[in-house]
């Protein structure tokens, strides 16, 4: 069993030090993979003007940006990070836009009101969490009613990821758990979402859910 506060501060300082060293967005490996993904996402988007936009665990907040460029930046966008330094670089990313929004929160936990948001996304985050069925209740609360969730995850369900997950556990501090197929699926419903469908390749899915 992880101490939370140990968790937090762990996994803070490790995306602290990748916001200082530009790793979303300096078009390296990881970047490259990250934006590959979260580009997947934006994709089966059906975004229209005047959408609440919530990108939870948004780093630098390039999702945020691509999903307000589709409706030339007409509705509200939001983002809210565990690391204050991505917050800050999401910040000066979009300032001087008034309807952008980055809050620094944990994802078990979001400072912002009930029945807001038409969309919500999570992309590469979802492992980090210590309290998944937490992150799941909060988005639940943020959904309006027929409002959508995507989460990308790697997908435990191949024994490669499977052996990953346990060397993560292992060596990296901030990594908490890759779910299967059918865990995603629990955790959406006893959250109250329905999981309405799932794009799965070998290594990612992305789980689409609705309140
Ligand atoms: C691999 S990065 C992915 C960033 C972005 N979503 C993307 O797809 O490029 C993981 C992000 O999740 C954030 N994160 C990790 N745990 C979190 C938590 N409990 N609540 C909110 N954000 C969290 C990190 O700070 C980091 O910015």
């Amino acid at each position: 069993m992880k101490d939370e506060t140990k968790h937090v501060q762990m996994n803070k300082a490790m995306w602290d030090q990748w916001a200082e060293a530009g790793t979303l967005d300096n078009n390296g490996r990881k970047s490259r993979f990250l934006r590959e993904a979260q580009s997947k996402v934006v994709s089966l988007l059906n975004v229209k003007e005047n959408v609440h936009f919530l990108d939870v665990g948004c780093g630098t907040g390039w999702a945020v940006g691509q999903v307000a460029k589709l409706v030339n930046d007409k509705g509200l966008f939001y983002g809210v990070d565990l690391s204050e330094k991505m917050i800050e670089k999401a910040k000066s990313n979009f300032s001087g836009k008034d309807n952008f929004h980055f809050l620094q929160a944990n994802s078990e936990s979001i400072p912002l009101d009930d029945n807001f948001f038409d969309i919500i996304i999570c992309t590469n985050s979802f492992h980090h969490y210590l309290h998944p069925d937490k992150a799941l209740k909060e988005i639940h609360r943020l959904l309006k009613s027929g409002g959508k969730l995507y989460i990308l995850d790697p997908l435990a369900d191949s024994w490669v990821i499977k052996f990953w997950d346990v060397m993560a556990k292992l060596i990296e501090p901030e990594h908490v758990k890759i779910y299967s197929m059918k865990e995603f699926q629990q955790l959406f419903e006893q959250a109250g979402l329905r999981y309405s469908s799932v794009k799965a390749d070998w290594h990612q899915g992305i789980h689409i859910g609705e309140k």
